[in-house]
């Protein structure tokens, strides 16, 4: 265990830089055109288009570097739905697709059924809701993503690119709460947490460690531009209890980890 994975964590860019990286694109509210891996997309508009960090987690699933084969999986703020169809491919035991935003889950769940069908073994769960509150208790989770709107900086006052883009620490404060006090992960379970230094990543991973999560760098990709963007790996066993001693590893695989 190496516990200073925390103080090797950037600190937020300044706010000029962020604000300057993150301008909102004016087009979210109007019907956008999205293709990946010889699919074609129809975004509708509210819908979050995915991006580069997007397909950090999906082409991850498509590789089965994140497992989801035989597991249960949960596809935290799933906005256009490539990693929860992904995951129906490669043949989870059950697809949990979740987004508090009733469009997402609906185009969500459009491509699920165009590109992985209707009668495969996968059982598909889209279901809107505030994080995980559309989730019966007792359900227990193999693998969640989560690619959240971690945004430390207000780039807009337009809620749709609150939701998408920077509604901040309280998002990803509950996210980690929610999954620790409702003991959301199964034995062995694990969740892969994207984001950047234009997150408060000292502040997310922190809390994720203080609710019981030992968290990992699975992956870190420099974008040459000041940006630095971390894919986590956080793990905890049922039934740990919350602390202030964080169990941090510096844990790091991936071809361009510094
Ligand atoms: C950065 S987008 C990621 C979308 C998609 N997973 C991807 O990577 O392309 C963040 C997503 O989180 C959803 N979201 C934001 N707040 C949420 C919340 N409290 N509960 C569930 N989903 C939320 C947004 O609607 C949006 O679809």
């Amino acid at each position: 265990m190496n516990p200073s994975l925390l103080d090797q964590l950037p600190p937020p860019l300044p706010a000029e830089q962020i604000i300057a990286l993150n301008k909102p694109k004016a087009d979210l509210h109007t019907h956008r055109a999205y293709s990946w891996n010889g699919w074609e997309f129809d975004v509708p508009p509210g819908v979050f288009i995915p991006g580069a960090t997007s397909r950090m987690i999906h082409q991850r699933v498509l590789d089965d570097d994140i497992d989801v084969r035989g597991r249960v999986y949960a596809a935290m703020g799933v906005g256009l739905g490539v990693e929860a169809i992904v995951a129906g491919l490669r043949g989870a035991a059950r697809v949990h697709a979740l987004d508090v935003h009733p469009t997402s889950v609906a185009v969500t769940e459009a491509g699920y059924h165009r590109i992985v069908g209707t009668d495969g073994p996968t059982e598909f769960l889209p279901r809107v809701g505030d994080l995980f509150e559309a989730l019966p208790d007792g359900t227990r989770l193999d693998t969640v993503t989560f690619n959240p709107p971690a945004v430390s900086r207000p780039v807009s006052d337009d809620p749709d690119i609150v939701r998408n883009v920077c509604a901040g620490t309280s998002v990803t404060d509950a996210f980690f709460t929610q999954l620790a006090e409702r003991d959301l992960l199964a034995p062995g379970g694990e969740v892969y947490f994207v984001a950047s230094n234009t997150a408060d990543l000292r502040h997310i991973i922190g809390h994720a460690t203080t609710v019981g999560f030992t968290a990992n760098v699975h992956h870190l990709h420099d974008w040459e531009d000041g940006v630095l963007t971390y894919l986590f790996r956080l793990t905890r066993e049922p039934g740990t209890t919350t602390g202030t001693d964080p169990a941090i590893e510096a844990v790091t695989s991936g071809e361009d980890t510094r």
